[in-house]
């Protein structure tokens, strides 16, 4: 009966949906802010280089995760297509995170060592000299303009105070791997570094449970 008085009454039902709501919120919510914590970089994770740093910047810059994800999913059709599932510990130096659900384009997480450098500078320039029905834009600047070289260095010392264990002569150096590369040099390199420490067998839940049809 008082079950039944409850479902009649939109006030008390609103009330009690929000308070089961949030309960449920906080069960998921709470536990991940500390488990953040204690995400660790894979084993032998290494910061991005600075011209990788660099590159990192141009992406978001220009948008490409508008049109690109980079997380790979457990499902079989995906770890088939793009490679090893993501893993949180590959992202714990991307900062912001470039995982996204947007793929007009492929998913980017593995694209490393796929192509060769001269493949995604002409890519890159213009898309369609390689993939004739794309629509990703051309970014043909990136080969003329420079990297900004004090800021990339000043964002390498910014994310040391973030706890990326960059050493002292790393960032010393950085300048001198900076100088006269182009956004293009510093782009592909990220791009051809995306990937890097994933796991290279391709099993993953789904598949052991046919969860996932390619
Ligand atoms: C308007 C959407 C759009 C934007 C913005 C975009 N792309 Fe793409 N991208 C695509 C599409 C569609 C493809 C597939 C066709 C092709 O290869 O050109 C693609 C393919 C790619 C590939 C090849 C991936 C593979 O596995 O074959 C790379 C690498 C890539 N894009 C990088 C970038 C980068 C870097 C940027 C930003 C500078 C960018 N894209 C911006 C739509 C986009």
């Amino acid at each position: 009966m008082n079950h039944e008085k409850l479902e009649t009454n939109v006030g008390w039902m609103g009330i009690l949906i929000a308070v089961a709501i949030s309960f449920g919120g906080l069960a998921e919510i709470v536990p991940l802010m500390y488990n953040a914590e204690s995400v660790e970089p894979l084993p032998g994770m290494k910061p991005y280089s600075a011209l990788e740093v660099a590159g990192r910047d141009i992406y978001v810059r220009e948008g490409c995760y508008n049109c690109h994800s980079q997380m790979v999913r457990t499902l079989r059709f995906e770890t088939q297509r793009y490679g090893h599932y993501s893993l949180a510990g590959e992202s714990v130096y991307d900062r912001p995170f470039q995982w996204g659900s947007k793929r007009t384009g492929p998913d980017l997480a593995r694209v490393g060592g796929r192509y060769s450098d001269d493949w995604h500078i002409k890519h890159l320039i213009n898309p369609r000299d390689l993939v004739p029905e794309s629509n990703m834009p051309g970014y043909p600047w990136l080969a003329k303009d420079k990297v900004a070289v004090s800021q990339t260095v000043a964002n390498l010392r910014g994310l040391r105070t973030l706890r990326h264990p960059y050493t002292d002569e790393e960032i010393d150096q950085a300048s001198a791997a900076l100088v006269d590369k182009t956004e293009m040099d510093a782009l592909v390199a990220y791009l051809q570094g995306l990937g890097r420490y994933a796991p290279k067998n391709t099993a993953s839940p789904a598949a052991a449970t046919d969860g996932g049809q390619p």
